[in-house]
């Protein structure tokens, strides 16, 4: 369903991707894990088209000197050339790495701006039902103002926006940064259902290495903006030098 080929990003002289590759089959839930530093957002938001938003944001500063190179597939279609909103509307929604709502706008009202591709009111209803029930929180504290929620409602929130557009695919980016242990398993609980009950297609990128192994079926290993190693949990945890060096275990 995913297929990135060789994405190289630089930032002036600085290789944050170095010719990185994976691949996600329809129905998977694969994990990608690494140090902080790795490259593990870089390459999701290479994949959702943000790195040339910031190419082209970016274009006559002095920041400008932006590489982005490689091949993506998506469906059976290329898209790295394509807008970021263009690859949201086929359905590869990115969940940003502690993702910020609104702050001044109610949880209702983020959630509904989460679903800015979708016109029809009913569809829009029905999402936001789906969003409320897989997240009772939200629901509860739909007319709060977002700003003034805890870092596990404002992680929910997030999560919680990116399936108002009803994705095919999620690139979850670090779900459980921050969080105490108690909202860590919860939040382990949600992803597992909107993998196993919505269907979902998920490439989850996570420091927290036993969060992405426990959920996933197979994983890559990012260090230094190279993808050093692929297999089942494990695989990976039974080559010493993986664990050491690069899972920390
Ligand atoms: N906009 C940017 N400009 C320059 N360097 C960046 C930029 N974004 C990320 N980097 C660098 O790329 C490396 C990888 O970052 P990142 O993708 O956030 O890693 P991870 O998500 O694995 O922690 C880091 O060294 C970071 O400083
Ligand atoms: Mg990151």
């Amino acid at each position: 369903m995913l297929e990135v080929e060789n994405i190289t990003v630089r930032y002036d002289t600085a290789t944050v991707l170095d010719e990185a590759s994976l691949r996600v089959e329809k129905g998977e839930l694969v994990g990608l894990v690494g140090p902080n530093g790795a490259g593990k957002s870089t390459l999701l938001r290479a994949i959702a088209g943000l790195i040339k938003w910031e190419k082209e944001v970016l274009k006559g500063t002095r920041q400008a000197d932006i590489t982005f190179e490689g091949r993506i597939e998506f469906d059976g279609e290329r898209i790295e050339q394509l807008p970021a909103s263009e690859i949201a509307r086929r359905g590869l929604i990115l969940c940003p790495e502690r993702g910020r709502p609104f702050a001044e706008m109610t949880v209702k009202d983020n959630l509904l701006a989460g679903a800015y591709l979708c016109k029809d009111r009913n569809e829009v209803g029905s999402n936001l039902d789906n969003v409320y029930k897989l997240f009772p929180r939200l629901k509860e504290r739909q007319n709060q103002i977002s700003g003034t929620l805890s870092g596990g409602e404002r992680q929910m929130l997030c999560i919680g926006r990116s399936l108002m557009h009803q994705p095919k695919f999620l690139l979850v980016d670090e779900p459980s940064s921050g969080l105490a242990p108690k909202l860590k398993e919860d939040l382990f609980r949600r992803v597992e259902e909107i993998y196993q009950e919505l269907g979902v297609t998920i490439l989850l990128a996570e420091q927290d290495v036993s969060f992405a192994f426990d959920l996933s079926a197979r994983n890559y290993v990012m260090s230094r903006g190279h993808i050093i190693a692929h297999g089942t949990a494990q695989e990976l945890l039974g080559d010493e030098t993986i664990r050491k060096t690069y899972l920390g275990l």
